[in-house]
């Protein structure tokens, strides 16, 4: 088992652009992928991409557990080499996301509610699929690493950016 350690925000290899696979070049991506996922699980984490454990290649893992899917669906540990996203309609979703690379903090993200994707599986084959809520907030998320964007920097209002501990702290007040 490989573990690796997290970049961390502030680390340039996070606002990079990410290199693409070549076609003959994913058996080099299955080692890769395998140690982003136990780094994932072992964070733990519901998504994670290679810049974010120094390398900078287009490749992202994911997963929507129960406890994450809220109404919408889970989605099993999913590998994804040279993703691509285009959104579906106009709709946009705000939610909070947080990120392995900036521990601690939580921040109220807009993003498209719906989104297709298109990715290659570790054995070549074209993975297609449609995403609307914790899916495609995680799938956007993970493919804006490969793109050099850290989430605070899709932000509208940083008056919604704090640490988990006092934002629960301030919502458990309000409920109050
Ligand atoms: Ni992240």
């Amino acid at each position: 088992m490989t573990i690796h350690d997290i970049v961390l925000m502030g680390n340039p290899v996070l606002l990079r652009k990410a290199e693409p696979y070549g076609p003959d070049a994913l058996e080099g991506a299955r080692t890769l992928a395998e140690e982003m996922i136990e780094t994932m699980l072992a964070a733990p984490g519901i998504g994670l991409a290679a810049p974010q454990i120094g390398v900078s290649r287009r490749l992202i893992v994911f997963r929507v557990p129960p406890h994450r899917a809220g109404d919408g669906e889970e989605v099993p540990i999913t590998v994804l080499v040279n993703p691509e996203v285009t959104p579906v309609g106009e709709a946009v979703a705000e939610d909070w996301e947080g990120c392995l690379s900036i521990p601690g903090l939580r921040g109220l993200v807009s993003r498209p509610a719906a989104i297709r994707y298109r990715g290659l599986a570790l054995d070549g084959t074209l993975v297609e699929a449609e995403a609307t809520g914790m899916h495609a907030r995680v799938v956007q998320h993970e493919v804006d690493h490969l793109d050099g964007v850290l989430y605070p920097m899709r932000m509208q209002d940083l008056s919604k950016f704090g640490f988990a501990e006092a934002l629960a702290a301030a919502s458990a007040e309000e409920a109050a």
